[in-house]
């Protein structure tokens, strides 16, 4: 025991004396340095050996899970900035204020706003009639998405339909004011009709402010309606018009994601059928997209968001486009007959499943289809004529029991034989074991389905101590699709979650278990993907962002070590022969990137000590000089925030491999990854 303590003495002074003379990687930061300093307990030998297995890295292995939720696609990546713009929501004046309007008083001096039905049919039903009493003195007042955010020198497009009724209104205008009333930018269009018509304008801010409102006046007096009130930046994702929000797209490119699944999640299956996703509806002349309620407005005691609502302004065919831009594999997820489980759970009765089954068919002729079919040609009319090339769909999103195999049946049965060559993205329900599970898995297994989803909300110690989860999966059986994960530091869904550093090195160290198993696992998503400061319903999320600003969690940095660094083959890291897989805190994986020709190390350190790894590299030659990211943190409460945004991030250096031998010092508390030319 004495002889052991003083040979481990010897080793730490030893490693301890080549770290200050020599250093094994450049330290540029205080973590790192810090690091440094921490006392190495751990001296292990790790072996990468480079022999082709025969097992591919999917190029899906790293995606990306888009759900409207916390205001991810309404005040989120949609960067439409006025609530209610068509006055669609169930009480149709939410968003909208008229400070100089008495509302109990039909005799109002200045004017007033009153919601008229086009009709009960069709799609959008109703517009805004205004009656102006008092030119000039009549105000409409739009909050936004818990205010708008304004950019000095930006450009903004405002655009209203608008039909004169009686009297006569000379001019609209519009003012962008920040709570003391100062105008920061204003524009004004000239209605000239007493039919409906759409009129433009825009404006450049004067200032910045996060919390903007829309104020609209009118020169003028008499009857005007209007609808579809609309401002948007000009400088949305690639300059489209009333496009997605710019800043929050490029995190997500940022990714080089494998896939983007969409739209959900619950939203998918709505609380009821009624209010389920349609995904035609989403599709066509914005105007026509018909305004659905959020199924996340009341969801949660905790967090009521009332005014939460689903314009679709951002729908299939934008999210089709949006994963083009991003090269990631577009996965629609489509309901399949059964509202949400842990709502009502209500069902379509099987001889009823039809329409259900023809939407899905019909959106694969919609992302895939000819301009000479019906549904290529609304992609067409939409200005993009070419196929959008959809390989995936996923029927139901996290249903369980007899009632969703039943259903999703006769889903496989119908696509199958229109599309052969469409892969099926079936569910395990929402929990990661347990009996409908189990249930779930045997009966897709016995239906040799494609791919399963599985979802596994858990706590930081879950994840550490799963990452031989997939070691035992039968590589015969279906592929996996970890399709919603996230470390959930206090329970799932509470408040009080956190994107810590320890919920983000739990998912690392669990992500290594997702790569070594690359022949089961073929896509994985972390979830949910964003949320705003002041309209999130669910914690934790990827990315966090308000009216201005955005950024990425230590859970987003992960992913994207991960995402950026997938390889296309896997390789064997071992320790004495074993996988490396939490002993001491210590995970590891490895692949090649046969594109850029390197082998790609990952290596994920939980404990509080660090560690010292000579790892050997067999089977094939490598360069010597490494390139290295470490993203390392003794805090493990630590986040990112808007002041921090980049607190835990990788931060770059290097390394050498000497006679075949990589040593490196694992700081406590670290992801890195080692790459090297082969
Ligand atoms: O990601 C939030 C929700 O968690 C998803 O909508 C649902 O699928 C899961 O229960």
């Amino acid at each position: 025991m004495h002889k052991l303590n003083n040979m481990k003495k010897l080793i730490r002074a030893l490693f301890l004396t080549q770290v200050l003379v020599s250093g094994f990687y450049s330290c540029k930061n205080q973590e790192e340095a810090k690091a440094e300093s921490t006392v190495v307990e751990i001296d292990r030998e790790l072996v990468v050996n480079m022999e082709d297995r025969g097992i591919k890295i999917q190029p899906t292995m790293y995606g990306i899970f888009f759900e409207d939720i916390n205001f991810a696609a309404d005040g989120g990546l949609y960067a439409e900035m006025i609530k209610n713009r068509s006055f669609e929501f169930t009480l149709p004046k939410i968003g909208w204020v008229e400070p100089n309007s008495d509302r109990h008083s039909y005799n109002n001096e200045s004017g007033i706003l009153s919601v008229v039905k086009y009709s009960e049919e069709g799609t959008n039903h109703n517009f805004a009639r205004v009656e102006v009493k008092n030119d000039g003195g009549y105000a409409l007042i739009n909050e936004g998405f818990r205010g708008m955010g304004i950019k000095e020198d930006a450009q903004y497009d405002f655009s209203v339909k608008a039909a004169k009724r009686s009297g006569d209104i000379q001019k609209i205008k519009l003012q962008v004011i920040d709570s003391l009333d100062n105008v920061l930018g204003e524009t004004s269009v000239t209605p000239d009709s007493d039919s409906w018509k759409t009129y433009e304008s825009t404006f450049t801010a004067n200032t910045s402010e996060m919390k903007a409102k829309v104020k609209i006046t009118f020169e003028g007096e008499g009857e005007i309606d209007l609808d579809m009130i609309s401002l948007f930046p000009q400088d949305t994702w690639k300059g489209r018009k009333k496009g997605l929000r710019k800043d929050l797209v490029q995190l997500l490119d940022d990714m080089n994601p494998g896939f983007l699944r969409f739209p959900g999640g619950c939203i998918v299956e709505g609380r009821t059928l009624a209010r389920r996703y349609q995904w035609k509806k989403t599709v066509g002349d914005i105007e026509d997209r018909e305004i659905l309620v959020n199924r996340w407005n009341t969801e949660f005691a905790h967090r009521p968001t009332p005014d939460y609502y689903q314009s679709f302004g951002l729908g299939f065919f934008e999210y089709f486009q949006l994963s083009e831009d991003m090269g990631a594999e577009p996965l629609p997820i489509l309901g399949c007959g059964i509202a949400c489980q842990f709502n009502t759970g209500e069902l379509v009765p099987m001889d009823e499943m039809g329409p259900y089954v023809q939407d899905a068919l019909d959106l694969i002729e919609f992302a895939n289809g000819d301009t000479n079919t019906a549904w290529g040609q609304v992609r067409a009319d939409m200005g993009h004529p070419e196929p959008f090339n959809m390989k995936y769909i996923g029927i139901g999103n996290e249903q369980w029991g007899p009632a969703y195999i039943e259903r999703y049946k006769v889903f496989e049965k119908a696509i199958k034989a229109k599309y052969p060559e469409i892969i099926i993205v079936s569910g395990s329900g929402p929990f990661p074991e347990g009996d409908y599970f189990e249930y779930g898995w045997k009966q897709l297994k016995q239906m040799n389905a494609e791919i399963v989803d599985e979802h596994y909300y858990k706590p930081p110690k879950w994840f550490r101590e799963n990452a031989d989860r997939y070691d035992s999966y039968d590589r015969k059986g279906p592929r996996v699709f970890a399709g919603e994960y996230a470390a959930q530091t206090v329970a799932t869904a509470s408040p009080d979650n956190k994107n810590n550093w320890n919920a983000a090195l739990s998912e690392a160290a669990f992500m290594t278990g997702l790569e070594r198993n690359a022949e089961v696992v073929h896509l994985t998503s972390y979830a949910p993907l964003m949320a705003h400061t002041d309209g999130w319903q669910w914690t934790p999320d990827m990315i966090w962002f308000n009216n201005l600003e955005s950024f990425g969690t230590p859970n987003y940095q992960v992913q994207k070590m991960y995402a950026t660094n997938a390889g296309t083959d896997l390789l064997k890291i071992t320790e004495g022969g074993e996988k490396i897989i939490g002993k001491d805190g210590l995970y590891a994986s490895a692949v090649k990137d046969a594109k850029t020709n390197e082998l790609i190390i990952k290596v994920v350190n939980t404990s509080e000590a660090g560690q010292n790894l000579s790892i050997s590299v067999e089977g094939g030659n490598t360069q010597e000089n490494v390139d290295v990211l470490i993203m390392a943190m003794d805090d493990l409460e630590a986040e990112n925030s808007f002041k921090e945004p980049m607190k835990i991030s990788p931060k770059e250096s290097s390394a050498t491999i000497d006679g075949g031998q990589l040593n490196i010092t694992l700081p406590s508390r670290s992801f890195s990854i080692y790459k090297v030319k082969i």
